[in-house]
């Protein structure tokens, strides 16, 4: 055996205090945001039964919730909403005393420091469940933008810190941008779901916040997922219009799409580690296939390695609580 060269890279993983000398990756609390479902009502806390410990919550929960997520030491939460009425416009997306509104003012009322950040769609709040004006069955641009930035400044008017719009209509971020800025909101950073998959993996989310498209599915304007170079232009034209963050949603299946626009763009970039990625390991996990604390902290891992600056996570209560053990 005199002949042979080779390499030794087990030299550094002898022990666990050598690994972490030579560890690239990190999760930090501060790199989550958690994501909120707020509902109208009273005494509402509904769990949501595709999302295990995943609840649908009314505004007087909503104080005891902060208070915990604050006591994990976690710093941002994105609120969806789930207006108790909806119609053909949307128009409690964009109410001032709309739900995502109410629950904005409430938790920077209680806890100023916690940044708040707005999802800005009509899904939610539309009757025919799209995100955008409907005509003749068809999903129309132009006259949806200014529904969209009428949303966005009631929502920094309620005090939002950070607008997150996830509708997919070309040219959303320019308009929001005029919006915000033409109402005395400059400050107000925009975090577009920049690059958006038209994915299976969205499925449970649409049972937490009643969104499903009612007919038709959302493909004329979320992407096809086979699709890599598209994504490179929707980020592009985003940056141009003065998207302060970038997301890429889904996460997981999409990771190379992750690694591509941390390398091309110079701004913050957030993994959606969305719905279907976390029922599936809680599902695997209740039929004790799988080891739910690893399965998820390697996740989240492989969205950092790939490039992620921040991951929206439904998982971020349980990984913070791990992060402190
Ligand atoms: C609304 C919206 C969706 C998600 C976030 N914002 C659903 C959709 O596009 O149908 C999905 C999030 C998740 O699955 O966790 N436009």
């Amino acid at each position: 055996m005199s002949e042979i060269q080779f390499k030794r890279h087990r030299r550094l993983r002898k022990s666990e205090n050598l690994r972490s000398l030579v560890r690239e990756t990190f999760i930090r609390k501060e790199d989550l945001i958690y994501p909120l479902f707020v509902v109208e009502g009273e005494n509402i806390k509904n769990p949501v039964a595709s999302m295990p410990g995943v609840f649908q919550i009314s505004l007087d929960y909503l104080k005891t919730e902060i208070d915990e997520i604050v006591s994990l030491g976690i710093k941002s939460i994105i609120l969806f909403g789930v207006p108790a009425e909806k119609d053909e416009l949307g128009k409690e997306a964009y109410h001032d005393h709309g739900i995502v509104q109410r629950a904005t003012r409430f938790v920077k009322e209680h806890h100023p420091e916690m940044v708040v950040i707005a999802d800005t769609c009509l899904c939610q709040y539309t009757d025919h469940g799209h995100c955008g004006i409907v005509e003749d069955g068809k999903i129309l641009n132009d006259p949806t933008l200014n529904l969209l930035a009428k949303t966005a400044i009631s929502q920094a008017e309620a005090g939002a810190d950070i607008i997150a719009p996830s509708n997919m209509m070309d040219g959303f971020v320019a308009a929001i941008r005029q919006g915000l800025d033409e109402a005395g909101f400059e400050d107000v950073p925009i975090m577009s779901y920049a690059v958006k998959y038209a994915s299976s993996f969205y499925g449970p989310f649409r049972d937490a916040a009643h969104s499903s498209p009612q007919f038709g599915d959302r493909r004329t304007y979320q992407m096809d997922p086979s699709n890599r170079m598209e994504a490179l232009r929707e980020a592009q034209s985003d940056m141009e219009e003065g998207a302060d963050f970038l997301i890429v949603k889904p996460a997981l299946s999409y990771l190379d799409i992750i690694r591509d626009v941390k390398n091309e763009f110079n701004a913050p970039i957030v993994a959606y580690n969305v719905s279907g990625e976390y029922s599936m390991i809680k599902a695997a996990a209740a039929n004790g296939w799988v080891n739910e604390k690893e399965m998820v902290m390697e996740k989240l891992l492989s969205m950092k390695r790939a490039g992620s600056d921040l991951i929206i996570t439904y998982a971020a209560k349980d990984v913070a609580r791990w992060l402190s053990e």
